[in-house]
């Protein structure tokens, strides 16, 4: 186990290139079963939840080759293997087995799924598309198992807008027989990736990136290349990084549209934000201004955010309120900017924070994902040393973080954990 070590206060100056969007990621591999010859897709990010959805395409009888940036995955010789626990538990996104598997086996076991505990994350919307489409679905010890004799489209409203359920429900819709309609659908950028690959691959979808998608299943689907877009949360987390150390860089490789909600907020603060085509060049300045933040559904402000802007705020002139609507309990890393010398409190789904503060070098735990990305950033901000451990939660997500802060100017680096180190953490 690694930890990272950082030395605040530098101002980070550069271009930093961002890699493939995680969450697309995550649900294309999946959607390669779906296919009856390789898929290729370009831009994977390098990330553990990548490496780990390869290993369980492997585990059900496909290749999986990834050279850290393109990978190969043939599904011809895969087979409809249970997939009860084990990796499956490592990653939210495994869940997308179950539709993909169901569209092209008609039937799958899988492991109720894992990945960030960010409070309460059912899959009843899934499991509602899947009944809908004609599965029948039950839950045996920890493990969804699903059956179909055959898929048939339906109509489909979703009572809460949900990413994993549309692309879920579209995985396992490309291959019904007739037309679905999923109604209230998700709008996120990820969507629209994983119905490009779908459509390259043979599927007929119209509308996603909209609230009503249509899909009218095929008999087959064949593999393709595919370009993924890029990570709009980790292009997301250095626009915030270099706001917060008052620096100036270029965020290459970002689709501006996609962030932005953020871009409005970070001007709102005072922060100078320019976007090019592929581009955006953000300055930090000096004296920031207390801002007001509500999560929503896209293209709202995105709640994969919401913990590394809190760090930023600290560094804010007065009090700023951050609501979570989509997760009541994503404030794991409160506790932690706090050991830091952060002035801020939580009250329902809101953190209250009150700034400026300069904060000061810790040892402190990344709970999850982004309260990872939270903790790096506030680390780059704060006096003297900082010591973050929990750091496989940031491997999940973000490819080459450290190398890629350090090239613009941070002092930041990864360190083997001592077993005695390991022991306390895992204690703690
Ligand atoms: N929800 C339900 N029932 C469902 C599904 C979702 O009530 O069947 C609720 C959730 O509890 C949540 C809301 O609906 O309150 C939205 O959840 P959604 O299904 O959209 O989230 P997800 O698909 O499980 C993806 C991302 C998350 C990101 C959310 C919201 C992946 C693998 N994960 O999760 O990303 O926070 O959408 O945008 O795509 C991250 O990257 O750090 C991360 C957690």
């Amino acid at each position: 186990m690694d930890k990272i070590k950082i030395i605040g206060g530098e101002r980070l100056r550069g271009t930093i290139k961002v890699s493939g969007a995680k969450n697309s990621a995550v649900a294309l591999i999946p959607a390669a079963i779906l296919a009856e010859s390789p898929v290729t897709i370009e831009g994977l990010p390098d990330i553990s939840d990548v490496r780990i959805l390869g290993s369980l395409i492997e585990e059900i009888g496909g290749a999986f080759s990834f050279d850290g940036k393109e990978a190969v995955i043939d599904p011809t010789d895969m087979v409809s293997m249970p997939l009860p626990n084990g990796k499956v538990k490592k990653l939210r996104a495994s869940y997308y087995l179950m539709g993909a598997m169901l569209g092209r086996f008609k039937k799958a076991v899988v492991g109720l799924p894992g990945g960030c505990h960010l409070g309460p994350r059912p899959i009843d919307q899934h499991i509602k598309g899947f009944e809908a489409l004609g599965a029948t679905v039950t839950n045996e010890q920890g493990a969804i198992y699903l059956r179909a004799e055959e898929l048939r489209g339906a109509r489909i409203f979703l009572d809460v807008v949900s990413v994993g359920a549309t692309i879920n429900i579209m995985l396992a819709a490309v291959r019904a027989k007739g037309r679905t309609i999923i109604e209230n659908a998700a709008k996120e950028p990820e969507i629209i990736d994983v119905a490009t690959l779908l459509s390259n691959m043979g599927a007929k979808i119209k509308g996603a990136g909209t609230d009503v998608i249509r899909i009218d299943g095929v008999e087959k689907l064949s593999g393709c290349r595919h370009a993924i877009i890029p990570d709009r949360i980790e292009a997301g987390t250095y626009m915030i990084a270099a706001a917060a150390t008052g620096g100036e860089v270029i965020v290459d490789n970002v689709i501006p549209q996609h962030v932005e909600s953020l871009t409005a907020k970070l001007r709102e603060m005072g922060v100078r934000v320019e976007t090019g085509e592929d581009q955006i060049l953000v300055a930090g300045t000096e004296v920031l201004k207390a801002v007001d933040v509500k999560t929503l559904v896209y293209p709202g402000f995105p709640t994969d955010l919401q913990q590394p802007f809190t760090a930023l705020l600290t560094k804010a002139n007065g009090t700023s309120v951050v609501t979570d609507t989509i997760y009541s309990a994503r404030f794991k890393h409160i506790d932690e900017l706090r050991r830091m010398n952060a002035n801020v409190k939580v009250e329902g789904r809101s953190a209250i924070v009150t700034g400026p503060v300069k904060l000061q070098g810790a040892k402190v735990k990344a709970s999850d994902l982004r309260a990872g990305a939270a903790l790096v950033i506030a680390g780059m901000m704060a006096e003297g040393m900082t010591e973050i451990t929990g750091v496989e939660h940031i491997d999940r997500g973000y490819s080459g973080l450290v190398e890629k802060l350090s090239d613009i100017g941070a002092v930041i680096w990864r360190e083997k954990m001592t077993d005695e180190e390991v022991e306390q953490v895992k204690n703690a």
